[in-house]
């Protein structure tokens, strides 16, 4: 039996790994396209649901469900001018990048972080749905730290800026069963026609601790609590009181309230 050199297996080792090694780049190369035609495609799908334009059955195609996304008329918002921003193009504009970058975002003082972030942008995307002249809603994203994981979501408001035509969680990775039931449809069902601001303008909106009480004052402002899972619950309530508080949306919902925005020109049907 003849006795292979160490250098020779070494080498088979190396060239081995050499080849793996380029495959599983080569490989990320290649579906990274793919991949993020999939997130473009996930996030535009989650959007859409909110804005009503959907048809009935939910059914389109890919290419469809994109080319109505693109119709959107999608805007940059500086939060804290608490207006639109003109420079920023909302079409490249990447919001967890911008929450992570120093230039582009702010710390959120500890009192007033109700969603656990730390720092947020200080820019983000909006999505403005239009009835003829009239806006019909305006779809903010919103996020914030969970029991396990960061809850990533949208929610839509109706034309008085203040009540909730839907609600959608694209990220979280909450226990199964238990803080998850965020996503499901049927509790998610119950924020459409609930309301975010009482009338001095506080942030009231909450997730009940147990079934949420027809007839009571606070009842339009809650949904019902998850069965097992209120530190979820309550972080929800948490996210949604930041991001309609005064460090949050709060302010540029006052000035669209002030100044109603106009629909774009070349928009207009
Ligand atoms: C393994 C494990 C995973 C859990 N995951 C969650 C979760 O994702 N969200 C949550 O709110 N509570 C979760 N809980 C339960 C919380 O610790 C806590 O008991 C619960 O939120 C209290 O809700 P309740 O008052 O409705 O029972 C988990 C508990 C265990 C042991």
């Amino acid at each position: 039996m003849t006795r292979e050199s160490p250098r020779k297996a070494i080498l088979v080792v190396m060239l081995t790994a050499l080849i793996c090694s380029g495959l599983v780049s080569a490989a990320v190369v290649m579906l990274r396209p793919i991949q993020l035609n999939n997130q473009m495609l996930d996030q535009s799908r989650n959007i859409m649901q909110l804005t009503g334009l959907l048809p009935a059955d939910g059914q389109l195609e890919d290419d469809e469900l994109l080319d109505l996304y693109k119709t959107l008329d999608r805007r940059i918002v500086h939060i804290d001018a608490a207006g639109f921003d003109g420079e920023i193009d909302p079409v490249t504009f990447n919001l967890s990048r911008a929450d992570n970058d120093p230039e582009l975002s702010v710390g959120i003082p500890p009192d007033q972080d109700l969603a656990s972030l730390g720092r947020r942008s200080s820019y983000t995307p909006v999505y403005m749905v239009w009835d003829g002249a009239q806006l019909d809603r305006i779809i903010l994203p919103v996020r914030g730290n969970g029991m396990w994981s960061m809850l990533r979501g949208y929610i839509a408001l109706e034309s008085d800026l203040n009540t909730i035509s839907g609600m959608t969680f694209y990220e979280q990775t909450e226990t199964p069963g238990l803080g998850d039931q965020i996503t499901h449809e049927h509790w998610l069902e119950q924020w459409q026609g609930r309301r975010i601001y009482d009338a001095q303008g506080n942030p009231r909106f909450r997730v009940n601790e147990g079934a949420v009480q027809p007839g009571t004052a606070i009842a339009e402002f809650e949904v019902d609590g998850l069965t097992g899972a209120t530190v979820t619950g309550n972080a929800v309530t948490g996210m949604v009181h930041y991001w309609f508080g005064p460090h949050g949306y709060r302010d540029f919902l006052l000035a669209l309230r002030e100044q109603p925005p106009q629909r774009p020109v070349e928009d207009t049907p």
